[in-house]
């Protein structure tokens, strides 16, 4: 009796103030989201009580799952003795925590500036960027940053100018100038080259032919997620990051691998970087690097790049401060939450469960299916309403939903991604998923496809 009237009081509050993500409030009413009130290891509990198996992670992000005490007690411990201070000054855990991220990374990548999400991480590594391109390359202007359609870099103004998803964008326009997307690496409707059984990389060439276009002298860096993830579960296919990077190292070009969905395990290997060997100029991190427990960005350079700040005017620097940036409870949650990672291997889970998720769904029989791919616990079942291809209109998506919900399960699907491809169903459940926690997500899948 007590909780339902606190969940209904929780519910009017919610409509009467709370501006929801990417929601049009006019249909709330009708349709109140739903009030999670606890969660431990793969299910989240409604505050009725209800049980859900959490296939999204929250979103791309619980990566060691739910409840895990050690990362509560570290985060206690850390504000009892230190609640606060900025990275003006330093303080252990940033100190720590930058040292761990440089042993777990590719040799060389070992320079840390802490933010607070994945959006500022990727602004932060723009930044970075065009400033290196400028005082690298004396008399050059480099300012320009290629991307790739579909896939997803963040809200703020720079990410979002990054971010080659068209519908999350218009509304604000004009963005920063200087961003261009080129084609991702999206066999299954590829202009260049579906009609082939394996990608001919036509579409990592296009990022050199823009470059050659636009002229190298103006380009500072190509912006990629290994694995596309919002966007609709795009892999880099078998020498495309390959490609980028020796296209990046031909023009004098930094390459800048957003792991904010991809890093801490998802796709199978601790980085998805390290499934084709290429080391990035610069890396991005959130989510996964504290498994969302508290909020943390980190965007990680080489020394080299690094080195191009240290010249001898004080221009030279860096000038950018984040107040909450590298908060030390955030970082000794990262900590805590990268010793259970790696204690755990779960990378090596993700591997191998996303394996058998990823055979069993695609054993699945249905006409609504037009393709499914993914990479370790990171999966996207494209739906179609024909065999053309046809996408499943986001009407039908919408009707569908609800249905893994009833059913206990909570799986995701891409918005507002690309006009008219908004088809795209999304698993990345927690990296400690289990066989039978599998089994239920594709009886799931198969249940609510069947009755579409
Ligand atoms: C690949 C990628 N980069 C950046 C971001 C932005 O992160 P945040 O939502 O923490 O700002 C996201 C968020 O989903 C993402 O998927």
């Amino acid at each position: 009796m007590m909780n339902t009237t606190i969940a209904s009081s929780n519910r009017d509050l919610d409509l009467q103030h709370l501006w929801h993500a990417n929601t049009q409030h006019r249909l709330l009413q009708s349709r109140p989201p739903m009030e999670v009130a606890s969660a431990q290891r793969c299910y989240v509990f409604d505050s009725e009580g209800r049980r859900y198996l959490d296939a999204m992670a929250g979103l791309f992000c619980v990566n060691v799952g739910y409840g895990r005490q050690e990362i509560v007690d570290a985060v206690a411990a850390q504000m009892s003795q230190l609640a606060f201070y900025p990275l003006t000054q330093s303080h252990g855990p940033a100190a720590q925590l930058a040292g761990r991220l440089a042993e777990l990374l590719p040799e060389g990548l070992g320079r840390v500036f802490f933010t607070n999400s994945g959006s500022e991480a990727v602004e932060t590594a723009l930044k970075m960027a065009r400033q290196y391109g400028r005082q690298a390359h004396p008399g050059e202007n480099r300012y320009k940053i290629i991307a790739r359609h579909r896939g997803y870099h963040g809200f703020t103004m720079g990410a979002l100018a990054a971010s080659g998803q068209t519908t999350r964008r218009v509304a604000f326009e004009p963005l920063p100038q200087g961003f261009l997307h080129v084609a991702p690496p999206d066999h299954y409707r590829c202009a260049f080259c579906s009609e082939k059984s394996a990608c001919s990389l036509a579409c990592a060439d296009e990022v050199e032919r823009v470059i050659r276009m636009e002229g190298p002298e103006t380009v500072a860096a190509v912006i990629a997620e290994p694995v596309i993830s919002g966007g609709g579960v795009f892999p880099a296919p078998e020498g495309y990051l390959e490609r980028l990077r020796a296209i990046c190292d031909q023009y004098g070009v930094l390459l800048i691998l957003d792991e904010v969905t991809n890093g801490f395990g998802r796709t199978g290997k601790l980085f998805a970087c390290e499934h084709s060997g290429v080391r990035a100029d610069i890396m991005v991190f959130a989510k996964g690097l504290t498994s969302a427990y508290l909020p943390l960005g980190a965007t990680v350079a080489s020394e080299e790049i690094f080195a191009a700040f240290k010249g001898e005017s004080d221009s030279s620097k860096f000038v950018q401060v984040s107040t909450f940036g590298g908060h030390p409870s955030s970082c000794a949650a990262a900590l805590a939450n990268i010793e259970i990672l790696t204690r755990e291997r779960l990378w090596e889970n993700a591997a191998t469960v996303g394996t058998y998720l990823l055979e069993q769904l695609r054993g699945i029989r249905s006409p609504w299916i037009g393709e499914i791919r993914g990479l370790g616990l990171l999966i996207g079942i494209e739906l179609v309403a024909d065999d053309c291809e046809t996408p499943l209109p986001e009407a039908r998506m919408v009707q569908l939903m609800p249905e893994f919900r009833k059913a206990g399960v909570l799986i995701g699907r891409n918005v507002e991604s690309a006009p008219g491809f908004c088809n795209i169903l999304l698993i990345s459940p927690p990296l400690i998923l289990n066989h039978e926690q599998a089994d239920t997500i594709i009886a799931t899948v198969a249940d609510a496809l069947g009755r579409l």
